[in-house]
């Protein structure tokens, strides 16, 4: 699957594929190609590390899998920057097997954009590859692969931009990195979506799938979330009986970072006994809103501060329509108390549940007042059995890339047309939702329709797809082409 995959990637990159990929190089003037900075300009501050993927076992607290992994451990280790800094991070593959790193949400020139096929050759087994680029938006981000399904391996890390101007009222931050887990415990990724391809999935493919009835304040009728069966659901890899422990002292203020890397399941998250401001979605600020539970879809992120109490409080990441796995748990001690167990059922996850979607955009994060210039459809199609995911009526490589020019605001009209809820990305750009709010990952419910605006101001070719790994590996992918 990868093989083929893959093999598809590189084709389209070359442009000699299939006629219907022939027919739309001929429709599509080359695209100019960003150029890559070779060295950071006067007064950018150098950032330079070395990222070995390679494999690994790691201990998850108890279970120990053989797994691929960024360094030793899962997630990997966070990288940190500022906004405005240089980073010069060399890929250095030690895996059986090709790769590459993509940054997301980093609105970063093309060619250090990871997607091979389209930005860059896969890096071979052996190889070193350098990413050149800068960070230029403070927030809250991650790197994983844009090679097959190797995201739902250990291959996952946060990374973090600094703002300069960011006041930090709070007295700690906290990276939380949420994961669905099932590499080295008898299955792997690329034989979970191999069975799927031959078998379906696991649900009906059309009609109601009501796991959303289930406790999830019964206002979003979002069908059934998620293909893969997980044995275990980690924070910072860790599995709710050996739960990380996080610690501070009561009335203290702490910056939640939280980072849904998993590849096949949204979480409900939240803080038992407390309640949550957000503050920021990827990377970019809302009009903070205090919440006691939030979806978070895969790729997406949400910076939250929150007033600790006194005590020993679950921090619970809730797999949304899926019941039978057990959850994500971490822990957050200030004080004397019995730690909560590993089925601890916070009551903030019966009260209501916010959706990205519905928070508001900071004034700073909105685009500026403009018309639209342009307007493409995106339609997500698909069903689970069989197991086909596309878009705008073909699998990626069959499917006519989107275009846009230089300059133009592009109106994307997104229509969600199965009975799944997808999270929606877009690569190197960070678009706006009808409220004005930014994001580059966002959540679509089942025949959902939405508007988003982009600023074409980042030329190359864009990756947009579902970043259920397991759907944009089957096809659920398009490319965004700026032309002349
Ligand atoms: Cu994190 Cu193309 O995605
Ligand atoms: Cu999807």
């Amino acid at each position: 699957m990868n093989l083929l995959t893959r093999r598809h990637l590189l084709v389209a990159g070359l442009g000699v594929g299939s006629a219907a990929l022939a027919g739309c190089s001929d429709n599509s003037a080359t695209s100019p190609v960003t150029p890559a900075p070779a060295t950071p300009s006067a007064g950018q501050k150098l950032v330079q590390k070395t990222v070995v993927a390679k494999p690994v076992t790691v201990d998850l607290g108890g279970p120990r899998y053989a797994t691929w992994a960024y360094g030793d451990s899962a997630p990997g280790a966070v990288l940190r920057a500022t906004a405005g800094d240089f980073l010069r991070i060399t890929l250095d593959n030690q895996l059986p097997a090709d790769t590459s790193i993509h940054w997301h949400g980093i609105r970063l020139n093309n060619t250090a954009d990871g997607v091979p096929g389209m930005t860059q050759d896969p890096v071979p087994s052996g190889g070193k590859h350098v990413y050149e680029f800068t960070a230029p938006d403070p927030g809250t981000y991650f790197f994983h692969p844009h090679v097959g399904v190797q995201l739902d391996r250990a291959l996952y890390a946060p990374l973090i931009i600094d703002d300069p101007q960011e006041p930090g009222k709070y007295d700690a931050e906290w990276v939380v990195v949420l994961d669905d887990w099932l590499d080295g415990t008898g299955q792997t990724p690329d034989g979970v979506l191999a069975k799927l391809i031959a078998d379906g999935g696991t649900g009906p493919s059309m009609g109601g799938m009501d796991h959303g009835s289930h406790g999830m304040g019964g206002t979003q009728p979002w069908g059934d979330a998620g293909d893969v069966t997980y044995p275990h659901f980690l924070i910072n890899g860790r599995v709710p009986d050996a739960p990380e422990v996080f610690t501070a002292k009561p009335g203290q203020r702490i910056r939640l970072r939280i980072i849904n890397a998993a590849s096949d399941t949204i979480f409900t998250v939240a803080l038992g006994g407390h309640r949550m401001t957000l503050t920021h979605t990827d990377g970019f600020p809302v009009v903070s809103q205090e919440v006691g539970a939030f979806y978070i879809g895969m790729g997406e992120r949400f910076d939250a501060v929150v007033t600790l109490g006194d005590g020993v409080f679950p921090l619970v990441a809730r797999p949304f329509g899926k019941m039978d796995g057990g959850q994500a748990l971490a822990l957050v001690k200030t004080g004397a108390g019995q730690a909560p167990g590993r089925d601890v059922s916070p009551a903030e996850l019966s009260g209501e549940v916010l959706m990205g979607s519905q928070l508001q955009p900071a004034d700073s994060a909105r685009l500026p007042g403009k018309g639209v210039d342009a307007t493409e459809q995106l339609t997500l199609e698909g069903s689970m059995k069989p197991y086909q995911w596309g878009m705008n009526g073909a699998k990626f490589g069959e499917n006519k890339p989107l275009t846009v020019k230089s300059g133009q605001r592009l109106r994307l009209n997104v229509m969600n047309m199965t009975m799944m809820t997808h999270p929606l990305h877009l690569h190197g750009h960070t678009f706006a939702l009808p409220s004005g709010l930014r994001k580059d990952t966002v959540l679509l419910a089942p025949m959902q329709s939405m508007a988003i605006d982009l600023d074409a101001d980042n030329v190359g070719d864009w990756a947009v797809h579902c970043h259920n790994i397991y759907h944009a590996e089957a096809g659920m992918m398009i490319a965004l082409k700026y032309v002349a």
